[in-house]
């Protein structure tokens, strides 16, 4: 179960494609980009293309900080700053070996979030950071890093991190790295899919030990009743253990070990409440927050109220660091929820399973319109598809009512010949339907997505629908994996004022594309996959859902023309309140508000805006 991390999946290698521009040109930007990680090369040098431009400070350059700057700096943080050491450097050096039991059992729990968490740098997503420190049984071969190559070296993590614990120091951070000109960057659990908490040079501030949670009566004019208040650094799990303490339910996420304030509400996350209750971001009462000139403030519908619009659902790293969130908590429901997996091989033939696939999404509108919400895999191993349903969740729902809601899709499956064996199990709390569920889901480092919403208007129409569903099967055969979600969200949502996407609110289908690699492929084809992705694959589904979108913290790394994608037409509002709160660009992450200011002088494999380089001014 869950080996997403381990799980070798096959994908077949077919011969180049016009499509891809996999030139002996971009290896000698792979080249210059592995040789440009080497931090003696990067001191004091500035690409050319970037030249005169206005670009944040970096090591060597003169107006980096002094290393007596940087000792008063500690000294003013009470000793909170941490220089980097990455996690992976115990692998390399004199008196450790790829060998040794440290790097071993580094090696084996590399794909552990928890232990990865506990780091105050490392992250999910170690492409873009330039994979300059991995565990050497992981490096990868097509930046030409191995275990017999450079070793280790800092590249994308930040230079020094700071492991706060109360708000001063939170501002003295955002203070320093404004007057010194240094890229700062907020990492909470590090799971972001754009490794949005890394980059070079920056200045980190490590949200993870703010864990405050408190349940409290809240009293406002919009809102009169339970609610939670949390610290940045409270992950799912730890709000889940607090709401099913008090009894009551919060609207949050499935990975576990998600920061609940951090990414997942700013981005505009979902749950598996959402068809019922909507977006995690739609409940939340009041935010604290350290803005970009270090003034600690609160944002709620009065005080800030542009603010606290754009917080929720506008994106993480962009208009402050939230220090803790008052969020509502609804009452205790009961839930039923459903698991299996299958895989095709013998009589139970890939069109079989399609043609099963198909009799489920043909009932979307149904099930989400009942209140559910799905999230499932659907992967290529070993040359069969391998099936799971992590979990079907029916909220609010007793198993009696949720099995006979099912009854016409299983027996369709029956008469398929679906291998199909559920465990289905009603739950009088949401917490523990959850903890059941959504086992905790690996790190998986060796993986690039995209993504797409598929709206109501299309699946609820069988021409549409079909071509949809079509699609999809399309690139999954050409290669990638997929990760499905059947949600909605509830009559009423698309009136709500916040910074959520508004292509939330009338999807049915939120379908992710994903292909991984392994360390030794070779730059060629990680570049054809990564290319196939965004050039080739996700503009079907898109030309199939014009004016749709995509959920930000879970899209493609390069996703064209994102401002659409990610925010709609709230788009311009946004980027508005960015230049008010923070004109000079204190706050920055790979495609968030404003970021089309900004640009990184060099690209992975010929095509990915390297963290790893410098950021500076358009
Ligand atoms: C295994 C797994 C399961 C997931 N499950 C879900 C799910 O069920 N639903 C869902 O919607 N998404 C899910 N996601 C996506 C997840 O919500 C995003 O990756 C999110 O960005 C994570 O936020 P974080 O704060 O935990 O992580 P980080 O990577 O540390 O932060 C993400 C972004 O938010 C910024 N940020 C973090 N804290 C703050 C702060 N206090 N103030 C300002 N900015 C901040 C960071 O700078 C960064 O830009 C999942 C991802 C993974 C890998
Ligand atoms: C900051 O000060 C603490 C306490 O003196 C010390 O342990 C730590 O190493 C210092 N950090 C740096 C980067 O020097
Ligand atoms: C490794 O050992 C050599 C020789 O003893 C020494 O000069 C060098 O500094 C050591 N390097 C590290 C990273 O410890
Ligand atoms: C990850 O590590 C944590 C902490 O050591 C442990 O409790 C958990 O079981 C591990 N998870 C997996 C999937 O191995
Ligand atoms: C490691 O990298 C070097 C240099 O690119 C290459 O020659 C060698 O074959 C690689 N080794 C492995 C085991 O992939
Ligand atoms: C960060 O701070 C917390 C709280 O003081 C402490 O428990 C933890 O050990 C620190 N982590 C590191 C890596 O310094
Ligand atoms: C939950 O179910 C009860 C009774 O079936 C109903 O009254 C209530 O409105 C439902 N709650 C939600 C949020 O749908
Ligand atoms: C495959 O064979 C098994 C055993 O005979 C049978 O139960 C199942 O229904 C068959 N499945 C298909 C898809 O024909
Ligand atoms: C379904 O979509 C097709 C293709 O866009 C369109 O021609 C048709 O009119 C639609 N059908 C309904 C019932 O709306
Ligand atoms: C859509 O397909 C269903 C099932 O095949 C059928 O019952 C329905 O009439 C079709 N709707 C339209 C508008 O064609
Ligand atoms: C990219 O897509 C094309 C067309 O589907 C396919 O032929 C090729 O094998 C793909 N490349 C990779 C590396 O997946």
């Amino acid at each position: 179960m869950h080996q997403w991390f381990s799980a070798r999946v096959i994908l077949l290698w077919l011969q180049a494609v016009a499509v891809v521009a996999a030139t002996s040109n971009s290896n000698q930007e792979i080249r210059a980009g592995l040789y440009g990680l080497e931090r003696n090369h990067l001191e004091g040098r500035k690409t050319d293309h970037l030249q005169g431009k206005k670009c944040k400070a970096y090591p060597g350059d003169s107006d980096w900080p002094s290393s007596q700057q940087w000792q008063d700096f500690n000294e003013t943080l009470e000793g909170a700053l941490i220089k980097t050491v990455p996690e992976a450097s115990r692998c390399y050096g004199n008196a450790t070996t790829g060998d040794s039991p440290e790097c071993q059992s580094l090696s084996e729990t590399w794909g552990n979030s928890s232990l990865r968490i506990e780091d105050p740098s490392s992250i999910r997503s170690v492409l873009f950071q330039g994979m300059t420190c991995m565990p050497p049984a992981f490096a990868p071969n097509f930046f030409s890093i191995n275990a017999t190559g450079k070793a280790c070296a800092l590249g994308a993590y930040p230079e020094y991190v700071v492991n706060v614990t109360s708000v001063s120091q939170i501002q003295h951070a955002i203070n320093f790295a404004r007057e010194h000109d240094i890229r700062l960057v907020i990492k909470n659990t590090g799971h972001d899919f754009g490794a949005k908490s890394v980059g070079k040079g920056a200045l980190s501030i490590w949200t993870h030990h703010l864990k405050e949670k408190s349940f409290n009566w809240y009293e406002s004019k919009e809102y009169s009743g339970p609610s939670v208040k949390l610290g940045a650094g409270v992950q799912v799990h730890e709000a889940y253990a607090l709401a099913k303490r008090h009894e009551v339910t919060l609207v949050g996420g499935e990975g576990k070990t998600v920061g609940h304030v951090g990414g997942y509400i700013q981005g505009g996350g979902h749950s598996p409440l959402t068809s019922i209750w909507g977006m995690a971001a739609d409940h939340v009462l009041s935010i604290d927050l350290v803005t970009a000139t270090g003034a600690f403030t609160t944002a709620d519908p009065t005080t800030n109220a542009d603010l606290f619009w754009a917080i929720r659902g506008g994106g993480g790293s962009t208009f402050g660091v939230v220090t803790s969130m008052v969020i509502k908590a609804f009452p205790q429901i009961k839930a039923t929820t459903m698991r299996y997996s299958m895989s095709t091989g013998g009589n139970f033939t890939q069109d079989k399973f399609w043609e099963a696939q198909k009799a489920y999404v043909d009932n979307f509108e149904y099930y989400a319109d009942l209140g559910y919400y799905s999230y499932y895999r659907i992967r290529h191993v070993n040359g069969q598809i391998f099936h799971d349903m992590t979990s079907w969740v029916a909220p609010n729902t007793s198993e009696t009512v949720f099995r006979a809601s099912i009854a016409p899709v299983v027996e369709r499956w029956r008469s398929i010949g679906v291998p199909f064996e559920p465990i289905i199990r009603e739950y009088d709390n949401f917490p523990d339907a959850w903890a059941d569920g959504f086992p905790q889901e690996p790190w998986t480092w060796n993986m690039r997505q995209a993504s797409r919403f598929f709206p109501r208007s299309v699946l609820s129409n069988n021409t549409t629908r079909a071509a949809s569903f079509n699609a999809i099967r399309e690139v999954f055969d050409a290669g990638a994996n997929l990760i499905m979600f059947n949600m909605r969200n509830p009559p009423g949502s698309a009136t709500i004022d916040n910074a959520v996407n508004p292509a939330w609110r009338d999807i049915l289908m939120f379908a992710i594309m994903f292909v991984t690699w392994s360390p030794s492929d070779t730059p060629k084809y990680v570049t054809q996959l990564s290319r196939n992705l965004t050039y080739a694959w996700n503009p079907k589904w898109k030309a199939l859902t014009p004016g749709s979108g995509t959920y930000m913290s879970e899209s493609d790394y390069i996703e064209p023309d994102w401002q659409e994608s990610f925010h709609g037409d709230k788009y311009p509002r946004l980027y508005e309140i960015k230049q008010k709160w923070d004109p000079e660009g204190v706050f920055y992450a790979q495609n968030a508000v404003g970021s089309e200011d900004w640009e990184m002088g060099e690209t992975l494999l010929g095509h990915l805006p390297s963290q790893n380089s410098r950021l500076c001014r358009k």
